[in-house]
Order: C-alpha cells, then sequence, then structure tokens
C-alpha cells in the first residue's frame, strides 16, 4: 500500500529566490524504506523539512504531499501537529537539539505520547521502558530522570528510536541519525533501526551520505544534486547499474574509499 506521495515538490527561499528543491516526485510504500543521498547541500534535509511541514518560514514550497491519500499540503499547522509525532516522526541528525534542554527526558516523552494517545503517567512510563529497553538502553528508569546533557549522542539518538517504536508512525524520517555518533553508536543505531524496520509496518525515509549503511538498510535508493532528484531505483539497481554519472561518481569514491582502507589494513597487517 502506498503510504507517502510527494509530487512536485518545490522549495525557494523568499529573500534570494533560490530555489533550494526543484520539482521532486516519489513515492514510499507501507514498510519499505527509502534512501535518500547525494552530497552536503543537496537538499535532503529541505526536502524531509518540506514533508512535515518544518522548513523556516523564509522558504516557501509548492507542490502535493499525500500522506495515506491525505493531502498534507491542504492542512493548517494546527492539523499538522497531530500528524508529527504518531503519523510522521523525525529522528533528527543532533540528539541534543530535539529534547527541551530544560526539562528531564521523561517529561518530552510524555508530552508526545500525551498528544496522541489516552495512556495514562504511569503507563506511558512502562511502555517507554520496555521500548528503551529493546534498544539496548540499560536503567531506562533512572535515564528518563535525566536532562538531555547528562546522557552521550548515542544515547539520544536510542531513545527517540524508542520513541518511535512506541508511536509507531505511519512515516519515520531518520535525517543522518549517524552522523554526529562515533563508529560503535553509529553501528547501534543502525542495528536498532533495523530492528524496527522488522517490527513495524512504517515506511522509513533514511538520509545518509553513507553508501554503506544505505545498502545494508534500504530498499530504494534517490539520488539528489543541486536540489533535484536525478535517479530513482531499487537498492540493487543503484549499486550494479548506475545510470546518472553523479551516482557513478557517489559509487566509484565510496568503493575507492573502501579499497584505500582494506590496502591500507593489509600493509599494516604485513609491516
Ligand atoms: N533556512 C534556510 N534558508 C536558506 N537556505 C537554506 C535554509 N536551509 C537550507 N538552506 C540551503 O538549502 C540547501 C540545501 O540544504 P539541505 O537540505 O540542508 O542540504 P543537505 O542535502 O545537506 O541536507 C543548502 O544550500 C542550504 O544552504
Ligand atoms: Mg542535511
Amino acid at each position: 500500500m502506498k503510504i507517502l506521495e510527494v509530487k512536485n515538490l518545490n522549495v525557494w527561499d523568499i529573500h534570494t529566490g533560490r530555489i533550494i528543491v526543484h520539482n521532486t516526485s516519489f513515492k514510499l510504500e507501507e514498510g519499505r524504506c527509502l534512501a535518500i543521498v547525494g552530497e552536503s547541500g543537496s537538499g535532503k534535509s529541505v526536502t524531509c523539512r518540506a514533508i512535515m511541514k518544518l522548513n523556516k518560514r523564509s522558504l516557501q514550497q509548492t507542490g502535493e504531499i499525500f500522506l495515506k491519500n491525505e493531502g498534507l499540503h491542504q492542512l493548517s499547522e494546527r492539523q499538522m501537529r497531530r500528524k508529527r509525532g504518531k503519523h510522521l516522526y523525525m529522528i533528527l541528525q543532533n540528539g541534543m537539539t530535539a529534547f527541551d534542554p530544560s526539562c528531564v527526558i521523561k517529561v518530552h516523552l510524555q508530552e508526545t505520547l500525551q498528544t496522541h494517545f489516552d495512556w495514562k503517567e504511569k503507563e506511558i512510563e512502562q511502555k517507554m521502558i520496555q521500548a528503551m529497553e529493546s534498544v539496548n538502553l540499560k536503567n531506562a528508569k533512572e535515564l528518563m530522570h535525566k536532562y538531555p546533557h547528562q546522557l552521550s549522542g548515542g544515547m539520544l539518538q536510542r531513545i527517540m528510536i524508542a520513541l518511535a517504536l512506541v508511536l509507531e508512525p505511519d512515516v519515520l524520517i531518520a535525517d543522518e541519525p549517524t552522523t554526529a555518533l562515533d563508529t560503535i553508536s553509529q553501528y547501534e543505531v543502525v542495528e536498532q533501526l533495523m530492528k524496527i524496520r522488522q517490527n513495524m509496518k512504517s515506511a522509513i525515509i533514511f538520509i545518509s551520505h553513507d553508501l554503506g549503511i544505505v545498502q545494508k538498510i534500504a530498499d530504494e535508493v534517490l539520488v539528489m544534486k543541486d536540489g533535484e532528484v536525478v535517479e530513482q531505483d531499487d537498492t540493487q539497481t543503484i549499486f550494479v547499474n548506475p545510470q546518472h554519472e553523479y551516482t557513478k561518481y557517489l559509487i566509484n569514491t565510496r568503493r575507492a574509499l573502501s579499497d584505500n582502507f582494506k590496502n591500507v589494513m593489509r600493509e599494516s597487517l604485513y609491516c
């Protein structure tokens, strides 16, 4: 079943007139994971924030966005607020910006969940503890009483993933969720996202410039360059038989990096 459809999305800066996203269209089926790749500044985050209608006011957008056939582009900010969280949920690059620094984590979790569900405090706590344990967060109850700055970036990312497990959104958007993390935390966060894929029907938009992770996690790939979609296909086809020069460049660059890494490892083994 089709969950999300973006039709002819355009985003531009009203101050400069610069077009940031140009005529972008794509569809997302239930349970599928679409990766958006492209170098920094190609318009990946602006596209995702446009779906959530969370871009700054100075960025205007046109085009149609359908979530389960309902036109989000026609909704008011008040109606959109009810969609964000339960229906569209975004895991941000930096966990620290996602939580209010002046409250303990539990307050954020409660406020989010009570907007969408008729659950009592105790019920929320139980569900969150279970979800946090399932993403390998130990002492979940104590963690909920900490302020964001008392936790590591990896922990905050996993709390956002745990919240997504409880919310079970129709569409989960993960915008470079591992960029700010060390290698071990990156690996763990990707493992947890894979778990979400297995356990929920949610469709996922996964933004990353790490093609290794993309190849592991995505069913389809959309390649963006300078605000335009240059290629879109299933993951296997994109990696084995890329058509656009830019996609070939991205894949070859990754291959060169990976070969170089293997050579360095081999040399260090034989020295
Ligand atoms: N609020 C904004 N106002 C003006 N330009 C912006 C704004 N946000 C992003 N941009 C510009 O839009 C382009 C795409 O940005 P972004 O979507 O963040 O790229 P990325 O692909 O790295 O996520 C960049 O050139 C960026 O400078
Ligand atoms: Mg970005």
